[in-house]
């Protein structure tokens, strides 16, 4: 009786301390930063990437189950899982590893999956590697924001149309039809919901910045995993407020 009291607090005391906020600024020595080695898989997300970085996925970046990808989401960014799993069921189409509930990194940049044209950081499929930052082509987004400490919504929307105008103009197969537009959009709606306010943007350029040059969870820049979900809907408001803006 005694113990089994004490089994059950021990494990209240597990689940009380997942997926509540990790303590600031970082979530702890098991999820520090560390580059990827030689044979690790990366791939064309910048943010993925940066969870492997962190641990929160395996490091390898290899043969990682959708629930990982889904639940390392939600402890590090306070994504929704009723929004991450179905995208993460997606990437997972693109798997090399033999079982289709998990994927390496490298294996989302099948073309034309997600993997689309007019990255913000990436050249096109026909032109480069999708899976590592192109320094002219990230040069050339983030310059859209110069003299700037925050990424509003008519600047991120603003430098993801320059993007995609530019990759058009040099690419004779560029592809860019409603889906990936969508996908794009969805894109800058979760570097603004994850490190902006709510659906207002206000994005620190720094941890953004962080995010796709390192590959890496900005908390020594100052984040915090918000105490309030991110949910899907406020990721479509973000979606079609790049719309208009
Ligand atoms: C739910 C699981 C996710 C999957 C399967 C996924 C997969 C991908 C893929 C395949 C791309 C490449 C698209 C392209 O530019 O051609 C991409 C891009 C991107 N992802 Fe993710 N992603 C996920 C979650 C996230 C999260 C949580 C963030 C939060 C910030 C994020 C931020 C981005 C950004 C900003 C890009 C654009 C990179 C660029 O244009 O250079 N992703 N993602
Ligand atoms: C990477 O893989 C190669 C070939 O299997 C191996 O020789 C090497 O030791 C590995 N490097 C690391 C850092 O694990
Ligand atoms: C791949 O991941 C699955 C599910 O997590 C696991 O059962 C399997 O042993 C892993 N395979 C390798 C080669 O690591």
């Amino acid at each position: 009786m005694r113990s089994n009291i004490l089994i059950t607090l021990t494990s209240l005391a597990v689940a009380s301390a997942y997926p509540g906020p990790p303590p600031p600024p970082g979530p702890g020595p098991k999820y520090d930063f560390k580059r990827p080695g030689p044979n690790d898989s990366r791939g064309p997300c910048p943010m993925l990437n940066a969870l492997a970085n962190h641990g929160f996925f395996p490091r390898s970046g290899k043969n990682i189950s959708i629930d990982q990808i889904v639940s390392g989401i939600d402890l590090a960014l306070n994504l929704d899982p009723a929004s991450s799993r179905p995208v993460a069921e997606f990437g997972a189409t693109t798997s090399t590893t033999g079982n289709p509930q998990t994927v390496n990194l490298a294996d989302m940049a099948a073309h034309g999956v997600i993997e689309h044209d007019g990255s913000l950081s990436r050249a096109d499929a026909i032109t480069g590697n999708a899976n590592t930052l192109n320094p002219s082509i990230y040069a050339t987004f983030i310059a859209n924001f110069a003299g700037k400490t925050v990424i509003t919504i008519p600047d991120a929307a603003k430098a993801r149309r320059a993007r995609i105008a530019a990759a058009r103009a040099i690419n004779p197969n560029f592809v860019f039809t409603a889906r990936e537009d969508e996908f794009s959009r969805f894109e800058t709606s979760l570097y603004l919901a994850v490190f902006g306010t709510g659906t207002i943007g206000n994005a620190p350029k720094k941890w953004v910045e962080v995010m796709f040059c390192e590959e890496r969870i900005p908390y020594k820049e100052g984040y915090v995993r918000p105490t309030d979900v991110i949910t899907n809907d406020d990721l479509v408001e973000l979606a079609t407020k790049l719309i208009t803006a």
